[in-house]
Parts: C-alpha cells; sequence; structure tokens
C-alpha cells in the first residue's frame, strides 16, 4: 500500500512540473516565433546597399544585354514580359509568385540598390545570381526592370 502521505507528494511535485513546464513554454514560444519569421520578415536588404547607384548606362546595348540574361535566366519564373506570369513551359512550381515587374508602384518602392541586392542574394525560392552572372550583368537587369515598369510607349511618369 502506498500511504497517503507520499501519494499526496507525488501529486504535488506532479502539478509542479507540468506548471514548471507551462511556464517554460510560454518563455519559449516567443523564441520560436522569432525564429520562424527570421526567414519569413522579408529580404532584410542591408541600408547601405539600397544607398548604391548603377554604374551601368541605359542604352540600347546595356539594354539589349539585359534582355538576353532575362530571357535565359529570369523569364521562365518571372515572366517573358516581366508580368510575373510563367511562360506555359515553365516547370516553375513553387507557391511564393514571381515578382510582377509591369507593376510600376511595386517597382517604384524599390532603390536601384535594393533590386540589384536581391538579384545578387535571391531569396528562396528565387536563386542568387552573385556568381551566375557578372555585377554588369545584374546592373544591367536593373535597368530592363524599370523598364518594364515604364515601357517606353507608356504615358509618363506622374
Ligand atoms: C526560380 C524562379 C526565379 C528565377 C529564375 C528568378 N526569380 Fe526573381 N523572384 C522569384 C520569386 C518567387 C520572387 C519573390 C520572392 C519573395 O517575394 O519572397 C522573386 C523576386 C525577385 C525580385 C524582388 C522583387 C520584390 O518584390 O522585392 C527581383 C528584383 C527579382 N526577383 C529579379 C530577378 C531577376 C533579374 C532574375 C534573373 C536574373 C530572377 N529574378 C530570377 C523567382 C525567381
Amino acid at each position: 500500500m502506498i500511504s497517503s502521505g507520499v501519494l499526496r507528494r507525488s501529486v504535488r511535485l506532479l502539478r509542479f512540473s507540468i506548471r514548471a513546464c507551462e511556464r517554460l513554454l510560454v518563455a519559449a514560444l516567443p523564441v520560436v516565433f522569432a525564429l520562424a519569421c527570421f526567414g519569413c520578415a522579408g529580404w532584410n536588404v542591408p541600408p547601405d546597399a539600397k544607398q548604391m547607384k548603377n554604374p551601368v548606362a541605359l542604352n540600347t546595348v546595356t539594354l539589349d544585354s539585359a534582355r538576353s540574361l532575362y530571357r535565359s535566366d529570369c523569364a521562365k519564373c518571372h515572366g517573358i514580359s516581366g508580368d510575373g506570369k510563367k511562360p506555359p513551359d515553365s516547370m516553375y512550381s513553387y507557391r511564393t509568385k514571381p515578382t510582377n515587374f509591369t507593376n510600376a508602384k511595386l517597382v517604384d518602392a524599390m532603390s536601384d540598390g535594393e533590386i540589384f541586392w536581391k538579384i545578387t542574394n535571391g531569396r528562396k525560392p528565387m536563386p542568387s545570381f552573385k556568381i551566375r552572372l557578372t555585377d554588369e550583368q545584374r546592373w544591367e537587369l536593373v535597368d530592363l526592370i524599370r523598364v518594364f515598369a515604364h515601357p517606353p510607349s507608356a504615358p509618363a511618369r506622374k
């Protein structure tokens, strides 16, 4: 027979342990959320990267070069005309929608340096182009994204 005193003590110990576990859980939750959100909180572009100026002049030569890079490296996700609609033959199958560069409001909200940094570093499922493309090629693509947002045929920006 277990004496009632031992039983009572065991129950108290058990209650204490449950309360301790609860407290630990409550304390740990924000940490868990913070860690989980670290990856989902956005691009976290460093402020000095945003300040970088585009050294590549926008002209027909640089734009043609960007167009051909775009066709081979970006169109399969961002769409041939930059509208974010993948072409029918694209293998793209992720849930995150590739950005629509014809959305002028969205593109205007980013500095050249910010777009450059994003192309350089990528963000899942978008790959990094740091090694695949040269700095100059990535800056040319920044110009092309601006042209997608403001095609020469469109009415002038207000
Ligand atoms: C595998 C598909 C894929 C490829 C290839 C790809 N992207 Fe992306 N890109 C994405 C996705 C998806 C996003 C949105 C990511 C997000 O919002 O988390 C994105 C976002 C971006 C952004 C950021 C826009 C914003 O809203 O902040 C830029 C700039 C960009 N891509 C440029 C390019 C360029 C230039 C290329 C080619 C050199 C390229 N991407 C290739 C999938 C891709």
